[in-house]
């Protein structure tokens, strides 16, 4: 354990040159024995090892992650919500190249005040185009579809674009018109008893914890779950619309390119289900 403001990479790390690795981020909150840990560790730590395969990274093993992650968690104060980071990189240039040792690390910091906000107030988003069809990454892996890399510039920069326009995130929609799932978050909405989210495999979007989460247990709430393709006019028609991620929890839609949607009743219920009520505000 050092300070946050140690240096703990090299210069020539891949992670660093080429955004060269995979990460989780984890929400971690109060374990229930007077301390905290990351919020379902075993589900990050399989879809780290998923993106891992699909890059051809060689992690450490399982457990010595999950250690990681827990010892990283120990440090931070059991009633305060944190975001815990669990980076693996493929390592120092020179070493890479004879299959060296990856690097891996685990930061926790704060929730971010305007994460907090989306997931009390809500959210307006704008739809941007991802620049392909729903179907391309399925069929070019070497696009990383459904993988959780480091080279999320990208993810940021779709971010930025829809904030100077004075919304508080993007919705990500294929060339052929369907939404798919935020820059950092998965997209979920209600249709009378029925939570719906976006299909995995057929689009490459990335599977969320969260979302995979709820929806497993849609039953809890008298609810059903089912993964289909929707389009932006189709959500402005739903019984709820949400962004859904690890930190966030749930942020409601309130607006999609301008056109205003209305409260949903459903919001509170949600949260509450995922244990996002009383935490950071
Ligand atoms: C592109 C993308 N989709 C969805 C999610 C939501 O995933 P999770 O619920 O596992 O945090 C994230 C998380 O950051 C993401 O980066």
């Amino acid at each position: 354990m050092v300070p946050a403001d140690t240096p703990v990479l090299r210069a020539d790390d891949l992670g660093v040159l080429r955004g060269d690795g995979v990460f989780e981020t984890m929400h971690v909150r109060p374990d229930g024995r007077g301390g905290a840990a990351p919020w379902l560790l075993d589900e990050h730590l399989a879809r780290m090892a998923r993106s891992a395969a699909r890059m051809d990274l060689a992690l450490p093993a399982e457990d010595a992650l999950r250690e990681l992650a827990a010892l990283a968690a120990a440090q931070w104060p059991a009633d305060v919500e944190g975001a815990l980071r669990l980076v693996c990189t493929r390592g120092a240039e020179a070493a890479a190249a004879t299959g060296g040792p990856v690097t891996c690390f685990a930061t926790v910091n704060p929730i971010g005040a305007a994460t907090l906000a989306a997931r009390r107030d809500g959210i307006a988003v704008a739809t941007i185009s991802l620049g392909y069809p729903a179907g391309a990454r399925t069929a070019a892996p070497w696009l990383l579809g459904g993988v959780k890399s480091l080279s999320y510039a990208i993810n940021m920069a779709s971010q930025r674009w829809v904030l100077a326009q004075g919304v508080d995130d993007a919705l990500w929609v294929s060339e052929d018109g369907y939404a798919l799932e935020g820059p950092t978050s998965t997209l979920v909405w209600r249709t009378g008893d029925v939570l719906n989210t976006v299909p995995v495999e057929t689009t490459g979007i990335l599977p969320g914890t969260t979302a995979r989460h709820l929806l497993d247990n849609a039953a809890d709430l008298g609810l059903t779950a089912a993964e289909r393709m929707v389009t932006p006019a189709e959500l402005a028609a739903a019984d709820g619309v949400w962004l859904l991620s690890s930190v966030r929890g749930v942020a409601e839609l309130r607006s999609i390119d301008g056109t205003a949607l209305p409260a949903s009743p459903h919001t509170e219920k949600l949260r509450g289900y995922l244990g996002f009520t009383n935490l950071g505000y």
